[in-house]
């Protein structure tokens, strides 16, 4: 009899469901868009309903499509977009629509949390308490909403809701409940001194696993509603990040993980519950057991070169616009890009900052541009690797998923201002795969994540930096460096111009 698991990776457009078996091979994988609401410029929110329908119809539809047995199915584990706030009410009903990580209507909520703890409050959480995590998301409502705060009784993050459904129990993973900026990474448990200072019900706070816990089997209801069986087992899962890096391998201090989708991340494995980067780079728990990242994040990473293919190649094709940076050279004849064109969130956590060109010469050429879109967004990457750096931290394999990961030239560019060896996946599969993982784990099918890392992960390319290259993107991110300090203002100033002038 083959023998399964479910990774579910709940993502912000789309669920996708991998079948994996014990050798890590995926037999099946389906998926299914949701809708996102932005009623109103700023707000972002999912209808926690939708991720039910479209998970189910996914896993009925991989039963019916693929033949697989539903007692075959022995485990589910999930992957979350993080920080996205659901509430219900003591019947466990949900109360408004769920409130997502990209939303950014709590500016106030946020200073507020600053003027009340100030640094305290990062000694506690090892995070700033930005507007995409959840804790100024509840105080909005409580601020906003509160016929509706008066009748929450439960908070619980996108994944977290979608295993309520399947199993009726209720429980969050650390590595979400650090992303919600009201737990005390030091003594792992919610912080009741947040909770106290913003008089919060310590009862809102949802019961903490690890993610390889079983939280329970799917449930009658849930059993009969999509076709699985009551005798498969689900496990406490854990944010995107956190699966993307058990997906890619990140199980040691050694390795860093630079993926580049619409936003970019940079992340390391982390051993010390004391590191803090005192809220510079975001500092989580892992889904492995008593580990931890720490995670920067360039919001326009993907994003940044995709404006510039729309904006100045749209007929062309996306390959051969990335590869004619290759007729360019390092430096891209004297250009540099910076890529904050949507806000920055690290090291520069600036919603205001705007990106730009800088070093525009009569000789440049196209390929000239889309080579400093391709660096400066490496440039950005690098600024949060220096975070690294100065806590003492060393790692030699930094391992490229996304569209990095898609082309030679990026890949190289990345070992050479990295000055690490980059290596990128043969089966590169996201967050679910790492989801499948704890569900073998927890299963134990595996002792631990590692000894299932080395049968599930394995690396194809290899990029060595090149000394000479590295030598003149040092000297290219020194200057690099001076754009933000001294484009801040000016693009601050735009900024509030459009305010005034255009937005009306
Ligand atoms: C991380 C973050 C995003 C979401 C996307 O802090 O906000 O990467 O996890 O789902």
């Amino acid at each position: 009899m083959t023998e399964y698991v479910l990774g579910i990776d709940l993502g912000t457009s789309a669920v996708k469901v991998s079948a994996v078996t014990k050798s890590g091979e995926i037999i099946a994988q389906g998926s299914m868009d949701f809708p996102l609401q932005q009623p109103k410029p700023g707000y972002a929110e999912q209808d926690p309903e939708d991720w039910v329908s479209a998970t189910t119809l996914v896993i009925v539809r991989l039963i019916l499509a693929n033949q697989l047995k539903p007692k075959e199915i022995k485990g589910i584990s999930y992957s979350g977009q993080m920080h996205g706030m659901v509430l219900l009410d003591k019947n466990n009903q949900v109360l408004r629509p769920a409130i997502l990580w990209n939303d950014t209507r709590s500016t106030k909520q946020r200073e507020e949390i600053m003027a009340k703890m100030g640094n305290r409050f990062i000694e506690i959480t090892h995070n700033q308490p930005l507007e995409g995590f959840t804790l100024p998301k509840l105080l909005w409502v409580k601020e906003n909403e509160p016929a509706i705060f008066v009748k929450a009784k439960t908070m619980l993050l996108p994944k977290d809701y979608l295993r309520f459904r399947m199993t009726g129990n209720i429980a969050i993973d650390y590595s979400d409940a650090t992303g919600t900026v009201m737990l005390d990474v030091e003594k792992q448990q919610w912080s009741q001194e947040i909770l106290d200072t913003f008089e919060l019900p310590t009862s809102i706070c949802p019961p903490l696993v690890q993610s390889i816990d079983n939280t329970g089997n799917i449930n009658n209801c849930y059993a009969e509603y999509s076709g699985l069986s009551t005798e498969t087992k689900t496990f406490g899962g854990a944010a995107d990040n956190a699966c993307g890096a058990v997906g890619a391998g990140i199980d040691s201090p050694t390795k860093v993980l630079s993926s580049i989708g619409t936003s970019g991340v940079i992340l390391k494995y982390e051993q010390n519950k004391e590191t803090n980067y005192n809220g510079v780079l975001q500092y989580e728990d892992h889904a492995i057991p008593d580990a931890f990242y720490s995670m920067g994040v360039t919001l326009a990473a993907g994003f940044s070169l995709s404006w510039f293919k729309k904006t100045f190649a749209n007929d062309e094709d996306f390959t051969s616009v990335v590869e004619s940076a290759s007729n360019s050279n390092v430096g891209a004849n004297g250009l540099l890009f910076a890529p904050y064109i949507v806000g920055e969130r690290a090291p520069y956590a600036d919603a205001d900052i705007r990106g730009s060109f800088i070093g525009i010469d009569g000789i440049q050429q196209r390929h000239d541009f889309v080579r400093a879109v391709l660096e400066g967004i490496i440039f950005s990457f690098r600024d949060l690797m220096d975070e690294f750096e100065a806590n003492g931290d060393q790692f030699d394999t930094v391992i490229s998923i996304g569209g990095g990961a898609k082309s030679a030239l990026w890949q190289q560019i990345q070992a050479n201002i990295f000055n690490t060896k980059v290596v990128s996946l043969k089966n590169e599969q996201g967050p679910g795969l790492g989801a499948a993982m704890l569900a073998t784990v927890g299963l134990g099918w595996f002792e631990n994540i590692s000894e299932c890392t080395k049968v599930f992960v394995h690396f194809k390319d290899v990029f060595l930096p090149n000394q000479e290259n590295v030598k003149k993107y040092q000297k290219l991110h020194e200057i690099y460096k001076k754009i933000y300090p001294n484009t801040k203002e000016i693009t601050h100033e735009l900024v509030n111009y459009r305010r005034e002038y255009d937005e009306q």
